[in-house]
């Protein structure tokens, strides 16, 4: 295959590794935005789509490196970027790789050893969202390459840029995850309960909403407190609610539903009343998840 797909529209050329359902999205974008896009998949079979709508699939992997400066791979997880990549090291000298693949920390700090215009990301969306408005995306590593790059990534979703240790999207990613499994697992056990009233949890899901829009405004009151280190309790204390947490996990044992999840969201409260955090706010829970207390 010779290098260079067709240029157009002043887009640089990128590359797409990976065309599983993330990764198609990121090609297809690409391609929507007019840039020149090659793709590899080790199915070949996956990227038929995208080639109709004109990607140009790279026989090798080192042929769909050659073709762009702009690397995006997008594979299951780390072990599966090292095997489809490591035999072509030598390719990705004055490349930009950008990994969209999910991952810890340290295995974006130790991918981003194999070339010095390493960026990571953290993609906070679902395929069918990429390249819309909602669609954001959280990068770190160098900050030359992002600079360069910029544009480019913008077309997938908006782009963030948290500096040069290239572990921080990772841990923002895991972090911003740990947020939608704890609201998601909150709704899920309420619509369980309510669902023994014979609530339908399309009756319940508006109320959830509603409540989860308040929430955001103590977020952003409690994050204020755990920078400040000092937790007054100006809304309730941390005992006022251990009081109303156990209702929950009453209701939900006279329901006959699952009681592990408020049992241990009282657990963690109880641990920080023991910890001397009776009078204060509730954001002094974050002493016990920093093992403080
Ligand atoms: N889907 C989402 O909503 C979403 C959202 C945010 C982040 N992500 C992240 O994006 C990444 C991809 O997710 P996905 O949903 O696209 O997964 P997927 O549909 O399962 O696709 C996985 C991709 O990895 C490739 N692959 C796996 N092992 C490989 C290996 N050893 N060598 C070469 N290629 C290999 C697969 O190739 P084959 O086609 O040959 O099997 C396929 O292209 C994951 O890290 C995921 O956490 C996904």
């Amino acid at each position: 295959m010779t290098n260079t797909p067709n240029a157009d529209l002043g887009n640089e050329p990128v590359t797409v590794i990976g065309l599983g359902l993330m990764g198609t999205a990121l090609a297809a974008a690409f391609l929507d935005a007019g840039h020149p896009t090659t793709v590899w998949n080790r199915t070949p079979a996956k990227a038929v789509e995208l080639v109709a709508q004109g990607a140009v699939l790279a026989p090798s992997t080192a042929d769909a490196l050659r073709a762009s400066s702009l690397v995006v791979v997008c594979l299951s997880d780390a072990a599966s970027v090292r095997e489809a990549l490591a035999p072509h090291r030598a390719e990705l000298v004055g490349r930009t790789l950008v990994n969209l693949t999910s991952g810890t920390s340290d295995e974006a700090r130790e991918l981003s050893t194999w070339t010095g215009d390493y960026l990571d990301g953290a993609i906070m969306a679902i395929p069918g969202v990429i390249g819309r408005p909602e669609a954001f995306l959280l990068f770190s590593g160098s900050p030359e390459a992002f600079g360069k790059h910029r544009d480019s990534l913008d077309r997938l979703g908006s782009a963030t840029f948290f500096g040069e240790d290239p572990g921080l999207a990772s841990l923002y990613d895991v972090a911003l995850l740990g947020v939608m499994w704890g609201t998601l697992n909150a709704f899920l056990h309420g619509a369980a309960l309510l669902g023994t009233a014979k609530v339908d949890a399309t009756a319940f899901a508006p109320f959830a909403n509603q409540w989860v829009g308040s929430v955001t405004g103590f977020i952003s009151a409690y994050a204020d407190q755990i920078d400040r280190g000092a937790y007054p309790a100006e809304d309730a204390t941390l005992e006022t609610h251990l009081g109303t947490m156990k209702y929950l996990v009453r209701e939900s044992a006279a329901a006959g539903i699952d009681t592990d999840w408020p049992a241990r969201i009282q657990a963690l409260t109880e641990r920080a009343i023991d910890g001397g955090h009776a009078g204060t706010s509730y954001a002094s829970l974050i002493e016990v998840f920093r093992g403080q207390a």
